[in-house]
């Protein structure tokens, strides 16, 4: 204990005060630790102390100290706290008195209390916050509060600490009454981005030994200040939309960020486009940066859009992004089909690739949807010829006819290759042109019309008829008829032809027997320029009438002389008598002749043959026979109506000659005949020469007329149709004939000898139906029956029955 005692001899301020003495001891000295020996210190003997009954006194202060009288000592006699006893001052002290009686005296003590560091630095509150704007500049300074230490002097608080030192430095201010001022220097700027709480650590140190230490945490917030601008996260954005998007399609989504925080972090998005195309079709949320289609969006219109965004932050910072929208286009536009020239009319002789109609393709889309192919419907003598881009030319491929088809309805249909495909069609209507290219056609190749004999001039025989497949006047058919002559004759004094309706009219009564039949041509020509014309052959038949009766040829009918054929009584049954020869200048059916017997002396001793004429006996001839037969023999034609002629044949039944003359020269004084013998006589003689005389000259110009017609048959080959009329087929079984056979026979000797030569000709006649070579072969035949007999100036004409 280092104790430290001051004796003061002061001079007494009271005659009482004998001495005065002083002590410094440390505070905080443990119960009874000696403060002083007093009594030696004043100068007292310990008996007095006794004696004297000394006390302490204090005035007002506790009773710290005790007085040990028995060892004169001054004991510590409760804790002494300086802080406590005097904590305003610096300078503690503690007074007592010792007061001391018989006699009365009174010292004076005084007790200086050290200090002791026992106590630490402190703040009053043990931690701080300080809110400091981000933006604060450095150098500002921010006031700490002071740390406080009971003790005094060197005990008390001597320095300040503060950790860490990024940001803050200390600044301490000793200012006059000893006090220190602690600050807070801000060094280096603040983030709050990078740091938003700060804590740091104020450590307060005395000068005590031991030091002693406080501290005190200071909380630091720093606020935001808007110092970071908002930033797209691209600077150029990209985006692809479809055309016709519907309204409210999100096209793209851009995005800022901004560190700042609170308002002046919150980022509002906005168009800064000044045209209206853009404004008009887009808008950006405002919150969120989606960006919408609010128009129609047309890829015809604008392919194309560049928007320009905004980024705002409360405090006014803004960055820009780019945004391009590239529009895809989608098949709406329908191929246009614009038809820029046309023709409506083209003419069937157009050449190949003339062109009918020029088409132009417009298709408002790009790409495939808007690549237009154009194509026609198939089987048509078109085409369609693409030139240049988007222009085809309708033209002709293969020839066009009229005749065939007379207008066209073309469909062009024109499709682009979009997905689905889009497509129009446009119709044209083409009219063809008639050009004279066909000539009028007949219906047949050639023609056969009849005619019957003796008809009235003007009548219509025929009508030719031609078509022209051409229109119009093209088709519009006149019909002449062609010069040519008929026997020496032009045939226009035959025949007319009416020009318009093709008639033909005969222009003179026809003769059968004189003109059978004939040919000309008929031209018939269309109204074209040039006309084109065909012609055709009309054969004009002309049909026989039953205007000719039977001629008989033989027996002659003489006018006076009498003309008998002689039959032996010998004669066997079916002896031939003789034979009516006759011939009928008509033909067919008029000119068939049949025979019969009339009248007869004696029926039962003749018959004739019905198609051949031949009288023969039927029986035999006996003496009662008479003489002298006469027959009479009527000879028909099968005509409608039919015609006949009669024919008287004198029959003499004689051995001879003598006994013939004798009968005949009787034969006019028979009884039977006497009654009109005059008149027959008469009769007969002008009949028989009259006959005689005609038929001469009928004969002749008909054989010369038929030799004629035969040359022409001959040369024409045309064929002989067999005909078998019903009553004359070969129902009698008589003769020997397989068919019998009518044969036209003029000569001018006897009769009788053409019988060998019927039979001849008879038996090597064999039916031969090829109607071509029929009547070559009878003639073939015949002529060789001519060669048979050279000198015969004879003409035979068979005819099959
Ligand atoms: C073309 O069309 C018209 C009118 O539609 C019609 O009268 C005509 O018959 C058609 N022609 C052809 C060849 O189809
Ligand atoms: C008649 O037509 C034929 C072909 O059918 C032709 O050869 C002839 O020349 C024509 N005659 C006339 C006079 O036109």
């Amino acid at each position: 204990m280092n104790r430290q005692v001051l004796l003061f001899i002061a001079l007494l301020y009271q005659n009482s005060v004998f001495g005065q003495v002083s002590y410094s001891i440390p505070e905080e000295m443990s119960r009874g630790s000696l403060v002083g020996n007093i009594a030696h210190d004043l100068g007292l003997d310990i008996r007095r102390l006794v004696t004297g009954k000394a006390r302490i006194y204090t005035r007002n202060s506790d009773d710290y100290v005790e007085l040990n009288t028995e060892k004169g000592f001054l004991l510590v006699k409760e804790r002494i706290d300086r802080e406590a006893l005097c904590p305003e001052t610096v300078l503690c002290a503690l007074d007592v008195q010792i007061i001391l009686e018989n006699p009365m005296e009174f010292y004076s003590v005084t007790i200086h209390i050290k200090d002791v560091n026992d106590n630490a630095p402190t703040f009053e509150k043990n931690e701080m916050k300080f809110k400091i704007s981000e933006s604060a500049i450095t150098g500002a300074k921010f006031v700490l509060q002071r740390a406080m230490d009971l003790d005094q002097g060197i005990n008390d608080v001597k320095n300040y600490e503060l950790k860490p030192t990024d940001h803050f430095a200390l600044k301490l201010n000793h200012n006059a009454n000893g006090y220190i001022n602690v600050e807070m220097v801000l060094q280096k700027p603040l983030d709050r981005e990078k740091q938003e709480q700060i804590s740091l650590v104020l450590t307060a140190v005395d000068g005590g030994e031991p030091q002693m230490s406080g501290t005190m945490l200071i909380f630091i917030t720093v606020l935001d200040a808007n110092d970071n601008a908002p930033v797209f996260t691209q600077s150029t954005y990209k985006a692809l939309v479809t055309e016709n998007s519907p309204r409210g399609t999100v096209v793209a989504t851009v995005s800022a960020s901004d560190a700042d925080h609170g308002s002046n972090g919150k980022i509002r998005y906005s168009i800064t486009n000044t045209f209206d195309t853009v404004r008009k079709v887009f808008e950006v949320n405002d919150e969120n940066g989606e960006v919408l289609l609010i128009g129609d969006i047309d890829f015809e219109k604008s392919r194309h859009f560049e928007i320009n965004v905004l980024a705002s932050d409360d405090g006014g910072l803004t960055d820009s992004c780019k945004l391009i929208v590239d529009v895809q286009d989608v098949n709406d536009n329908k191929p246009k089909i614009n038809i820029m020239s046309k023709s409506t009319v083209v003419s069937e002789d157009a050449r190949l690739n003339t062109v009918v109609t020029m088409i132009n393709i417009e298709d408002l889309d790009s790409e495939e949807n808007g690549n237009v192919k154009c194509f026609i419907g198939e089987n048509l003598p078109f085409i369609l010829k693409t030139t240049t881009n988007n222009f085809y030319s309708l033209v002709t491929d293969s020839e066009i006819d009229r005749e065939k088809a007379s207008d066209y309805n073309i469909t062009v249909t024109c499709s682009d290759e979009g997905s689905p495909s889009l497509s129009s069609s446009v119709t044209l209507t083409l009219q063809i042109s008639d050009v004279n290219d066909n000539s009028p056609v007949f219906e047949g190749s050639s023609y056969e019309a009849y005619i019957v004999e003796n008809n009235t001039p003007g009548l219509s025989l025929f009508t030719v008829n031609a078509r022209d497949a051409d229109w119009n006047q093209n088709a519009r058919v006149s019909y002449i008829l062609e010069d040519s002559s008929v026997n020496g004759v032009p045939v226009s004094s035959y025949v007319s032809v009416s020009a318009d309706s093709g008639v033909i009219h005969a222009v003179r009564s026809f003769d059968y027997e004189q003109i059978k039949d004939f040919h000309f041509r008929v031209k018939a020509q269309d109204g074209g320029s040039p006309p084109l014309s065909s012609n055709v052959t009309v054969k004009v038949l002309i049909q026989d009438q039953n205007d000719n009766p039977p001629q008989v040829l033989y027996p002659v009918q003489t006018g006076g002389s009498l003309v008998a054929e002689m039959v032996p009584r010998s004669a066997d049954v079916g002896y031939l008598v003789t034979k009516v020869v006759a011939v009928d200048v008509d033909s067919g059916q008029n000119a068939w002749l049949s025979y019969k017997l009339q009248k007869a002396t004696d029926r039962a001793l003749f018959e004739v043959g019905l198609q051949n004429g031949e009288i023969r006996t039927i029986r035999g001839v006996t003496d009662k026979d008479a003489v002298k037969q006469r027959l009479t023999v009527i000879v028909e034609d099968n005509g409608q109506p039919s015609r006949s002629a009669t024919v008287i044949v004198n029959v003499a039944v004689a051995d001879s000659f003598p006994e013939v003359l004798s009968e005949f020269t009787d034969y006019t004084q028979d009884k039977e005949y006497n009654d009109n013998l005059t008149f027959y006589l008469v009769l007969a003689l002008a009949v028989v020469s009259f006959l005689f005389i005609t038929c001469l000259v009928v004969i002749i110009s008909v054989k010369i007329y038929r030799w004629r017609q035969s040359r022409v048959l001959y040369h024409s080959n045309l064929p002989v149709i067999p005909y078998y009329p019903p009553r004359y087929s070969d129902t009698l079984g008589t003769g020997t004939l397989q068919h019998v056979y009518n044969y036209e026979v003029c000569r001018t000797n006897d009769s009788r000898k053409s019988d060998c030569k019927f039979g001849t000709v008879g038996s090597q006649n064999v039916l031969i139906m090829d109607p071509s070579s029929t009547g070559t072969m009878q003639r073939i035949q015949s002529e060789k029956n001519i060669l048979d007999e050279p000198d015969s100036p004879l003409e035979v004409r068979a005819f099959i029955c």
